[in-house]
């Protein structure tokens, strides 16, 4: 049996980590990020796709790619979260085909600034994970794997 497929994607901005304001988002680095993930992924029996983009039609194009092969998706949408309706649109459509969407984020966005109390993606998501840096990844890939 082939493992179950997990897309795990990040939006803009996240390619920068471990220099981008060290004091909200930590020293990890998002390839750093990408280690620890495919490790645990590897020993839950989980297969991972791990990618970033800052193009939001790019992003909308993976996970059209992950509603096509039955993939569940684990997105950090980074600032798309709070405004773009393209993406969540897109969300819709991997919750809709029976499919998991985990919305998580490194920081805590509800105890930062106000436009980022909003997201546009939670309605649409299967559930959300938040405020835990890295670990937010990888509990996201614990309640996919049980
Ligand atoms: C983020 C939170 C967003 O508000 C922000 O725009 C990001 C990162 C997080 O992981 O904490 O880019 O999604």
């Amino acid at each position: 049996m082939t493992a179950p497929l997990v897309y795990v994607l990040n939006g803009p901005n996240l390619n920068r980590l471990g220099s981008r304001e060290p004091e909200i988002y930590g020293s990890q680095t998002l390839d750093n990020i990408g280690d620890l993930i495919v490790r645990q992924a590897d020993s839950q029996g989980l297969q991972v796709d791990f990618r970033q983009t800052n193009d939001e039609a790019e992003l909308i194009g993976w996970i059209h790619e992950a509603v096509d092969r039955g993939a569940d998706v684990v997105l950090n949408p980074a600032a798309f979260t709070h405004y773009s309706y393209a993406v969540r649109d897109a969300c819709a459509l991997v919750t809709g085909s029976g499919s998991r969407l985990i919305e998580i984020h490194l920081s805590n966005p509800a105890a930062r600034e106000e436009f980022r109390h909003s997201s546009v993606i939670a309605g649409v998501a299967t559930g959300t994970i938040a405020g835990f840096g890295s670990d937010s990844y990888l509990l996201a890939l614990r309640a996919l794997a049980r």
